[in-house]
């Protein structure tokens, strides 16, 4: 038997090999529930979707403000890593002189904030054994470029809308000091607080300077800072008016460890506009019809059609597919979730059709019990597994066809897998829609090089070994 500590492997071709164990895990933390993490990962993930789901932010929509960067490079570089808390970490440095910071990268929010001060507070915020005291910290003090967002100034309204209130200000003279109003945002589980700052933010090659960026005295269960990568205004690709941004996500096996790949953020000074990256196959980006809800305006929705377990069409309602003229149901792509989220209709298709046609091994209830994944198989037996493919199929006829390794992951032993896609067991109070439907997660993005392609408001990717 293993040793009873938590650990996730992972096949790594899509076929009936049985492959020998590579456990890896965090060896100097032993969490005496070996299933703890994976468990938390799941119940991350849903917390997660459902903050995506229900946000309701309905701010007046903003008018597109400029930010001006002093340009030279085309496309600027940060390394991404993979972190065992279930995201991936980006390095930002902003400020005179420069102070390094890293950030979860995040396409399903918009603002970027740092924990700011050195008396930033940050509750529950131990888990993954992390140790709070030595979050990063950015400390405005340090820097000649910080200053705080006055409540008049035209970005306050990337957060509050053109009808702010700002108390005791002539809105005649514009020359109020009263600053932009405090900021409070929920994500998932966690939640953080502070006041916007203009900073410049530096890469190697490119200033940005007058960047919006929040600066957070207090937060719950966060990690580190957020990366903002969604469509609002306040975000780095909105504020930096990127043509477009991609990444590799490595594999969860490299958590926590320095392997980082680039994430590009292309500023356009060069390309060619409209040119595809060859080999990516493209989406377009689809528009929520909902505009008064500013969320779903935040989200970058695709155009799934299809899914498909093997060669089985699984019979998902359109509705779940594309959002509806309320803004409900549709795909959204989240690089902040774990694991993908499915509303329970469609997760209970796909995952009986995983159970179908894995009837040859017995279920393992227990381990969905303790992991919130599932289904779970026992594949112990003759030396070789058959598992369906899992592929997501969108407009335009671009096909993700998943590696085993980004749907099935090894549980405990070399016995057990579960699928890595989650759902809610709750049905909605009010028995209808809310939000997003489907959630691709970072986990079934491992090895692709996926790529916004903002200009021409698509989404492109492809299989792709992260790390050669
Ligand atoms: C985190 O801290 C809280 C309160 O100090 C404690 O109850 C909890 O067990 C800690 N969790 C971990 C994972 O260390
Ligand atoms: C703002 O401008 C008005 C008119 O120019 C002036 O009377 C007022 O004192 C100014 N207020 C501040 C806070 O500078
Ligand atoms: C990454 O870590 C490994 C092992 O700890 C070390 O050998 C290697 O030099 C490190 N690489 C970088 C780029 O820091
Ligand atoms: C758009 O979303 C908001 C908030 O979720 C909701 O109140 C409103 O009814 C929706 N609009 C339509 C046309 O359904
Ligand atoms: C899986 O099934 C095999 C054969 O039935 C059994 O020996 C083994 O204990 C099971 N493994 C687990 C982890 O339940
Ligand atoms: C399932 O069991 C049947 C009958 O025992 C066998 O023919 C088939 O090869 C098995 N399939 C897999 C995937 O192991």
């Amino acid at each position: 038997m293993a040793p009873l500590f938590f650990f996730l492997i992972f096949l790594s071709v899509v076929s009936a090999v049985k492959l020998p164990l590579s456990p890896f895990s965090n060896t100097d933390q032993k969490p005496t529930d070996p299933y703890l993490s994976l468990r938390l990962l799941a119940e991350s993930s849903i917390a997660r979707a459902h903050k995506l789901k229900h946000q309701t932010s309905i701010k007046p929509n903003e008018d597109a403000l400029s930010s001006s960067s002093s340009a030279s490079a085309t496309v600027v570089k940060s390394p991404l890593s993979a972190k065992s808390y279930g995201g991936y970490s980006v390095s930002l440095s902003f400020g005179t002189p420069s102070q390094t910071i890293p950030f979860v990268f995040d396409t399903g929010s918009s603002l970027v904030w740092f924990p700011c001060t050195s008396r930033y507070l940050c509750s529950d915020c131990n888990f993954s054994g992390l140790d709070p005291t030595r979050i990063s910290r950015f400390v405005p003090r340090d820097s000649s470029s910080s200053r705080v967002i006055g409540c008049q100034n035209p970005k306050c309204q990337f957060l509050f809308g053109p009808n702010v209130k700002c108390r005791g200000c002539d809105p005649n003279t514009r020359n109020c000091t009263v600053a932009c109003p405090p900021y409070i945002l929920q994500y998932g589980l966690g939640s953080t607080a502070g006041i916007l700052l203009s900073e410049q933010l530096d890469f190697p090659d490119l200033t940005v300077p007058d960047f919006v960026v929040g600066c957070s005295i207090i937060s719950t269960r966060q990690p580190a800072g957020i990366a903002g990568f969604g469509r609002g205004p306040e975000s780095l690709p909105s504020q930096m008016k990127l043509k477009r941004f991609s990444h590799c996500l490595v594999s969860r096996r490299f958590d926590d460890t320095n392997v980082t790949t680039d994430l590009d953020l292309d500023t356009g000074s060069g390309h060619n506009s409209g040119s595809k990256t060859s080999g990516l196959s493209y989406t377009p980006f689809r528009n929520n019809p909902n505009v008064s809800n500013t969320a779903f305006l935040e989200y970058y929705y695709l155009n799934l059609r299809q899914i498909f377990v093997g060669t089985k069409r699984v019979k998902v309602p359109y509705k779940f597919l594309a959002p509806g003229t309320d803004g409900n149901g549709g795909s959204i792509v989240d690089s902040g979730s774990t694991f993908t989220f499915m509303d329970q209709p469609v997760f209970e298709l796909v995952a009986e059709e995983f159970a179908t046609q894995m009837s040859n091994y017995s279920r393992e209830k227990d381990l969905e019990k303790l992991t919130g994944l599932g289904p779970c198989f026992n594949i112990s037996g003759d030396g070789s597994v058959t598992v369906p493919e899992l592929i997501f199929e969108f407009k335009g006829g671009a096909k993700m066809e998943l590696p085993l390794s980004n749907y099935f992951s090894f549980v405990g032993s070399a016995d057990n897998v579960c699928l890595t896609v989650v759902s809610d067991n709750t049905v909605s109070p009010t028995g209808g829609r809310s939000g997003p439907a489907i959630i691709l997660g970072s986990f079934q993005q491992q090895n692709y090089h996926v790529e916004y392609d903002l200009e021409n408001d698509r989404f492109g990717f492809a299989t792709k070994k992260c790390i050669p």
